[in-house]
């Protein structure tokens, strides 16, 4: 058997609601966490578009600005060069946002633009996809979790200028970037020249989410915990403790007998109909007890203020009512007869009954005696003899056969 099934009836209610609730609060709670961290994700990827649009809008326009005022670049002017001051502009728009931008490349100019191998990666996938137009993920940067989001740099008309064959390049660039020593010269138009990369950290982000998550956590606890011991409260109130009651008038009326007793009942759901129900019952039981003990009173009257001798016994002869009268023609009390055989009565003139016991005198000659009145020998308690009239009659009650006998003193 199971242990859940001799818990009480409120435990179970309980229990089975203390289950739906947790997994619901822990549905929430999970359902909750993702969609925060999809938030975070989401959000990440719109910023990161941002800072990337900063980058390719500001070359542009300082390209545009440059070729517009005609200006030379030179090597004082080297914060002009397009890709260097967006590359500058938009480093300082992330530095406000505590974010990591760069434009690197895996065929570098300067060092220090050189692609991790995360980037690398990504500028080989750039390469061998051209439609891929930006690429992002949560990774791990120095042991910390970051959000990462690349944009590809494709070469075009403007940009050959200085990346093209290093001997169309302006002086300036050919003296500080020597042939032999750079990789960012010979692009064709449309090739991947880099990309923006911007790193976004997530830590703060996230633990923000675990406090949100612990936060709910708490408070969902001290919901569920209140709803708990409301809970159990409530079905005490309306289910335990009317039922108990009823458990108790039950048991009471058991004990005592009483049907008066009547059982409180508070309103009128389930429990307090079944309460009334009961009490209806035990009206009725009460009032047929009652109809049933003035009947049998009713009755003893009539058998006790008989003037003949009324005396019933079973089929085995054990005698069940014995009236006064009767004790007044043998000279027994009531008491001393009660359960014993009416052989007692039977005189040993009585030659009929001889050696036979009185069940087998009773089957063999119950026909006879009851078709008629006859006269027959009686006993006295003292064993004198007595001449009685004898009227019997046999019924049945309960699926066994008694008789009843009257009787008249006619010595
Ligand atoms: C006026 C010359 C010039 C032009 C035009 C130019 N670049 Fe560059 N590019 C440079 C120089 C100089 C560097 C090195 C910057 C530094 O020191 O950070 C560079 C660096 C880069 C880098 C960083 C990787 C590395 O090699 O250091 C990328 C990516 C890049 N350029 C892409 C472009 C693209 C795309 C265009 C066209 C839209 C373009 N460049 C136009 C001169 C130029």
């Amino acid at each position: 058997m199971s242990p859940f099934r001799n818990r009480s009836l409120l435990t179970k209610l309980n229990l089975i609601i203390a289950l739906l609730l947790l997994f619901f609060f822990a549905l929430s709670a999970v359902l909750n966490y993702h969609r925060q961290k999809q938030f975070v994700l989401d959000q990440s990827v719109e910023k990161a578009r941002l800072v990337s649009f900063v980058a390719i809008h500001a070359r542009e326009y300082v390209s545009n600005e440059l070729l517009i005022g005609d200006v030379t670049l030179n090597r004082e002017r080297y914060g002009l060069i397009p890709v260097v001051s967006s590359n500058r502009i938009s480093q300082r728009v992330g530095a406000e946002l505590g974010y990591h931008v760069r434009q690197v490349s895996t065929q570098y100019r300067n060092p220090m633009n050189a692609a991790d191998p995360f980037e690398s990666e990504v500028i080989e996938a750039f390469k061998a996809d051209a439609g891929l137009r930006e690429y992002y993920s949560q990774t791990d940067y120095q042991g910390a979790p970051v959000f990462r989001y690349l944009k590809p740099f494709k070469a075009d008309q403007s940009c050959l200028e200085c990346h093209a064959a290093p001997e169309d390049a302006p002086e300036f660039i050919r003296k500080l970037y020597p042939q032999e020593k750079d990789q960012s010269y010979n692009y064709q138009l449309g090739e991947v020249i880099g990309a923006v990369s911007i790193i976004i950290p997530v830590q703060e982000l996230y633990s923000q989410i675990y406090d949100n998550l612990r936060n709910e956590l708490f408070l969902n606890g001290a919901i569920f915990a209140a709803l708990i011991a409301l809970l159990a409260m409530l079905t005490r109130m309306a289910v335990t403790r009317p039922l108990a009651r009823l458990g108790d008038g039950i048991a009471k009326i058991m004990r005592t007998g009483t049907f008066s007793e009547k059982i409180p009942h508070r309103g009128e759901d389930e429990i307090g109909r079944l309460i009334v129900g009961f009490n209806e019952m035990m009206s009725h039981l009460e009032e047929r007890t009652r109809h049933l003990e003035e009947s049998e009173r009713r009755f003893s009257v009539l058998t006790e203020t008989a003037r003949d001798g009324i005396i019933s016994f079973l089929k085995n002869g054990q005698v069940i009512l014995f009236n006064r009268e009767a004790e007044r023609i043998f000279g027994y009390s009531k008491r001393e007869v009660l359960g014993e055989s009416v052989a007692l009565f039977v005189h040993a003139d009585c030659s009929s009954l001889g050696d036979l016991n009185m069940e087998e005198y009773l089957e063999e000659h119950a026909e006879g005696l009851t078709s008629q009145v006859q006269r027959v020998s009686g006993k006295r308690r003292d064993g004198s003899r007595l001449t009685l009239e004898l009227s019997l009659s046999r019924a049945e009650s309960d699926g066994q056969f008694f008789y009843t006998a009257i009787l008249r003193n006619v010595t």
